[in-house]
């Protein structure tokens, strides 16, 4: 349950923020998850009441603890959502939130004005060791450019770049270097020269993550030369789903040498897991990619991240709310960069794709498709 008492617009949007999350998380984890909002509640009540003798709209005398009756009227619509937390949550659901806004225990017996001041007090004292959440952080996601095993059909295995592949590596980096803001200010610069970017006034390197596979280290490669400007981790979670018995296999050889499971997957694509030592499913990775999804909410700078593509499916799924039975879905085609812009509700995204006419990465339009 979140809860505050004062209803300064920043701690109610942060509020909602946490909710939003734990909501997505939970979500995206595989339980059935809603948040009960008491404030939406009691707003629909208000629009019905207003005109009432109790007149109950919902500024300051509203929270007024001499205001019985409006009181009266705030516990019944907590009641109220609590019950409809719960009638949900018999019918199937796995996770409700409650989010409500209430008289912490803590200042039950005290004079408003002191509790308003004391909540203040205890606020400041948080925002003292809190670093505060902002929506400028972005995070970029991308497969890795086009592989040798990619240009004849191949599932997994370790092949390096193909020609195509190398040549959009160069133009995504001169991309990310000479990334324009919206009013045509260069990124870094910007950052550079403004304080309130970060901490001590000292610009943070872009955040580059790699798999540990070939492909995604040689689309990454440029990036190795400044790590004043990128800090690059290469990690094993952010892998390409193994396909075990599978691996370096073109889906027509599998569909020819073994049609039971081709169709399997083809039926059940998500659960399917390959056969074979450490063959995986979609929801394996989805379970690996935990720590990450935690790394990645938590970081306060921009990140890179270069993967591949069921990977890449799954974290565009959890930054965007796309159901898990849609994951494998997302149309995520090589040499197309997704550029990420947390909001409290979601996020917004933008796709630039690698033109070889011009050799440069272009702006393609906003959200995702599926295939
Ligand atoms: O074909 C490239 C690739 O990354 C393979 O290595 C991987 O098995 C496959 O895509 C995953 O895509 P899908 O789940 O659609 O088969």
């Amino acid at each position: 349950m979140q809860n505050e008492l004062s209803g300064s617009d920043s701690s109610v949007k942060k509020r909602r923020d946490i909710c939003k999350k734990l909501a997505r998380y939970l979500s995206w984890c595989g339980f059935n998850t809603k948040v009960f909002n008491v404030g939406n509640r009691r707003r629909v009540v208000d629009n019905v009441t207003k005109s009432s003798e109790t007149g109950t709209s919902h500024d300051a005398k509203f929270f007024d603890h001499s205001n019985a009756e409006a009181a009266s009227l705030r516990e019944k619509v907590a009641a109220e959502t609590l019950n409809e937390s719960i009638e949900w949550l018999k019918q199937g659901g796995k996770v409700a939130i409650h989010d409500m806004k209430l008289q912490g225990p803590d200042y039950i017996n005290m004079d408003p004005e002191e509790a308003l001041k004391d909540f203040r007090n205890r606020i400041s004292n948080y925002e003292k060791v809190y670093q505060t959440i902002s929506d400028e952080e972005e995070s970029r996601n991308l497969r890795h450019g086009e592989s040798l095993y990619n240009m004849v059909g191949r599932l997994g295995g370790d092949s390096s770049l193909s020609a195509n592949g190398k040549k959009y590596a160069e133009a995504l980096y001169e991309f990310i270097e000479n990334r324009e803001m919206i009013d045509g200010e260069k990124e870094f610069d910007r950052k550079q020269n403004d304080s309130t970017w970060s901490l001590n006034s000292k610009v943070e390197a872009l955040r580059v993550f790699t798999s540990t596979l070939k492909r995604t280290l040689e689309t990454a490669e440029k990036f190795e030369e400044d790590p004043e400007k990128y800090e690059i981790s290469h990690i094993k979670f952010l892998n390409e789903i193994y396909a075990g018995a599978f691996e370096d296999m073109t889906y027509e050889e599998i569909k020819l040498k073994h049609p039971d499971e081709y169709l399997a997957r083809q039926e059940q694509k998500l659960q399917y897991r390959y056969p074979g030592a450490g063959g995986e499913s979609y929801l394996d990775v989805i379970e690996r990619l935990r720590p990450v999804i935690i790394e990645l909410e938590r970081m306060r700078v921009d990140a890179l991240v270069v993967t591949h593509q069921v990977v890449m499916r799954t974290l565009l799924a959890y930054f965007t709310g796309i159901p898990l039975c849609d994951v494998p879905k997302v149309k995520v085609p090589l040499h197309t960069l997704y550029c990420l812009q947390p909001k409290p509700y979601g996020a917004d995204l933008h796709r630039y794709a690698y033109d070889p006419k011009t050799g440069k990465i272009e702006y393609q339009g906003e959200g995702y498709e599926f295939v």
